[in-house]
Order: structure tokens, then C-alpha cells, then sequence
């Protein structure tokens, strides 16, 4: 057990009653869900804040004088400030609402990519990276004829620091990088290398979707210059995601869509710009999915993201060493610091031969290449199955992962 995580004891049958879909029975077996990073689930407080929200409080914001209208802006705000704080951003400002991880990646790329990247120029991101941390990078490469270079890894699917280091040149404009791998759960050493970046005056864009949810987060100790994750893997519903940018980063991007709302003035002539956080979110944005991406932070608060960190080391410690001593199995990805993900794979078995078998025991994991098919590459296979935690699941949860492995390697031997 590594000393950077102290056990801590989370009552966790208790936990587990807060989540009604866990009670769920899936082809005449308890529900085993192991498929956290694509989505978790969602508490009974995150529901019931829905419920309220769209049974009492229910209209648009920032735009009526109205009883609805005021009380949504100041919840829709108050959201805002939970976030801030759960990301320890210096300001609420700093923070924008966006549709998830991929759209806040997205706005980056056209707001501060589009005006400060040009020809010639180029932008590092690693050889983990989800596809929604490469395409956007490589849309901008193709429109302005600038360049990406690749962290490379090893085969525990590490970064290789020294050459991370020597890809920074006087060309080099921009580092995105992810925190925590979706498909491997490797956790980059994201403060080591934002500093190294800023050294170089580069600034860097970090893929927090597969962190957020899982430990203490502080963007001002980071030092990155943005910070993106989703609602929907941290207890909140979809079509909510966070950016976190430095204001000064945020006020000299291009607004990344326009309409309502991100305006101060319009003429035929001329429009001027709202100020930050406004000028990122033209229209009507997700009301009811902020608040209860609120909520999900308020429920996540109440259990402590260092006790859930702590837990699901603990599970992943249980998992990788359950797993990677059965016969024939192989865990891809063994990063020394890893979180919350264990991909693997059965000899001889198609990893989709393995989430059909374990979905007939009521096991859900994730099989393909989890949208990070350069990863797939790197270790020679087409996917793998995937087997993703959450402070919900329980050591009982992954034995009955190895008896469904067992289960499948009978089917096919
Ligand atoms: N990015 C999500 C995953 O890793 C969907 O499954």
C-alpha cells in the first residue's frame, strides 16, 4: 500500500443506499457497476435536488426581474461558487459552465488557439489523451499549419519525463495534457510538468474528466492555465462539464460561440463582449444540470474526496492484484501511480466476447478502445476490457469480477 494513501473506512453499505440504481437487478443478478469512468451514478440527494429544481424553481436566468427567474440565477450562480470551490479556484469568475470535458477542450481550442497559435507553431499533448484532447489539437494544426508532438510512454504506461522535456522548443505554444488516463488510470505528474511548461512560457490545458471525481483537486497549486472535467463522472447528470481557466488567460480569448448572454452591447455596426464568465456562455445554458452538478459536489463534499481517494486505491490495489495473478489475464497499464481504472485483457478472448459474458452475470465494465485508440497502438491490441471504480463498489463487487473472468476463460477454453 502506498503511504501517499492512509486507509480510511468509508461506510460504504451506507453509501451504497444513497444510489437507487444500485439496487438494480440485471439479468436476474445484483447489478455490478464497473463502468465509472464512462458515467457514474447518480445519488438520491442529486436526484431529489433535480426534482426540486424543476418542480419549484424552474426558468431562465440573468434575464427577469421575476420571483423563478431570480431564484434560478442565484442557484445557477451559487453552483458556480461550488464548483470554485471544489477546484479551489481563486474566483468564481475563473470557472465556466460548458456541455462537458470535450465541449470546455473544444472552447480553448477555438478561443485561445485560434488567436495565439499560428504556422510553424506547436502543441504537445501525450500519447494518452482521450480523442477528445487530440482532435481539437489536430483540427487547429490542420487549419493553421501548425504542428503536434507526443509524449511518448513506457510500457507501464507512464510518461517518459526526459522526453517530454525535450520536445519544448522556441516554437512550442501550447501543452494539453490529460490528468489521469482514461483508458490506463496512470496519473500524469501534471504539477511537475505544468511547471516545466511555464518555464517556457507555454501554457497548458489539463483533461480532468478522469480526475475530478476521484481526489482533492487545487488548480491554483496546479498552476495550469486550464482545467476541464464533466458532471456526469463525478455524480451529476450529463450535459454539464466544467472549464476552469486563470483570468487573465480567459479575458484575452475570442468568445467561442456567440448569442445571448456573452454580449454587453449589440449593434448592426458592432458588438461588444460580456465579461468572464459570461462571455463563454452564449444562450441558455444547462440551468437544471448546473445546480445539480452542485448538488453532486455537496454530496461528494459530505463523504471527502481524500476518503474517496484513499477507498478506491485501496479497490484498485484489491482489483490489480485479484486480477493480474489469474492465469491467461494481462492488466494493461501499470503505471506506479494509478486511479480508478483497470483495463485488461483475456488471452484469446475478444474484450467485447468479455463484456457480453460479464453483462450476462450483471458485471458492466467497458470494452472498445475507450476513445483513446492511440493507446490501443501503443500496446498492439484493438481494445480492451475495462473495469472502472467508484467509492460505491466494494472488494465483493470485484470478486465476482474474477468469477466472471473465470466464468469467460471456462466458456473458451
Ligand atoms: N470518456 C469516457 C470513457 O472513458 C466516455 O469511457
Amino acid at each position: 500500500m502506498n503511504a501517499a494513501y492512509p486507509k480510511r473506512s468509508l461506510d460504504v453499505e451506507k453509501i451504497r443506499g444513497d444510489f437507487p440504481i444500485l439496487k438494480l437487478q440485471v439479468n436476474g443478478k445484483p447489478l455490478v457497476y464497473l463502468d465509472n469512468a464512462a458515467s457514474s451514478q447518480m445519488p438520491q440527494a442529486v436526484i431529489d435536488r433535480i426534482v426540486r429544481y424543476q418542480s419549484e424553481e424552474h426558468s431562465n436566468i440573468h434575464r427577469a426581474v421575476h420571483y423563478l427567474s431570480e431564484l434560478a440565477t442565484k442557484e445557477f450562480e451559487e453552483a458556480r461558487v461550488k464548483v470554485q470551490k471544489f477546484i479551489n479556484a481563486k474566483e468564481s469568475r475563473e470557472v465556466i459552465f460548458t456541455r462537458g470535458t470535450t465541449e470546455a477542450i473544444n472552447l480553448v481550442m477555438h478561443g485561445y488557439g485560434r488567436a495565439f497559435i499560428g504556422r510553424g507553431d506547436e502543441i504537445i499533448i501525450s500519447g494518452l489523451e482521450h480523442h477528445a484532447n487530440i482532435v481539437p489539437w489536430q483540427m487547429l494544426a490542420e487549419e493553421k499549419g501548425a504542428v503536434l508532438r507526443v509524449i511518448p510512454m513506457n510500457d507501464a504506461g507512464e510518461l517518459l519525463i526526459d522526453e517530454f522535456e525535450a520536445l519544448f522548443n522556441a516554437k512550442t505554444k501550447f501543452l494539453a495534457l490529460t490528468h489521469v488516463s482514461n483508458a490506463l488510470g496512470t496519473i500524469n505528474p501534471v504539477k511537475q510538468m505544468v511547471a516545466f511548461a511555464h518555464k517556457h512560457g507555454v501554457p497548458v490545458l489539463l483533461d480532468g474528466a478522469q480526475a475530478a471525481p476521484h481526489q482533492v483537486l487545487d488548480v491554483q497549486e496546479l498552476d495550469c492555465d486550464f482545467y476541464a472535467f464533466s458532471g456526469h463522472k463525478m455524480c451529476g447528470p450529463t450535459g454539464i462539464g466544467v472549464l476552469y481557466g486563470k483570468a487573465q488567460m480567459l479575458e484575452k480569448m475570442q468568445p467561442y460561440q456567440g448569442g445571448g448572454d456573452m454580449i454587453l452591447s449589440v449593434t448592426f455596426e458592432k458588438t461588444t463582449y460580456n465579461v468572464i464568465p459570461a462571455k463563454f456562455e452564449a444562450g441558455t445554458p444547462p440551468i437544471m444540470a448546473a445546480i445539480a452538478l452542485g448538488a453532486a459536489i455537496d454530496y461528494l463534499q459530505s463523504i471527502g474526496m481524500a476518503n474517496i481517494e484513499a477507498y478506491e486505491h485501496e479497490l484498485l490495489a484489491y482489483a490489480t492484484e485479484q486480477v493480474s495473478s489469474m492465469p491467461g489475464v494481462r492488466v494493461i497499464g501499470t503505471a506506479k501511480h494509478k486511479a480508478a481504472v483497470m483495463s485488461f485483457e483475456i488471452k484469446g478472448v475478444h474484450p467485447h466476447d468479455v463484456g457480453t459474458i460479464l453483462n450476462s452475470e450483471g458485471i458492466a465494465i467497458r470494452t472498445g478502445h475507450h476513445c483513446a485508440q492511440p493507446v490501443m497502438q501503443r500496446f498492439h491490441v484493438p481494445a480492451t476490457a475495462r473495469a472502472s471504480f467508484a467509492f460505491y463498489n466494494t472488494k465483493s463487487e470485484i470478486d465476482k469480477l474474477v468469477v466472471g473472468i473465470r466464468k469467460v476463460q471456462e466458456m473458451f477454453s
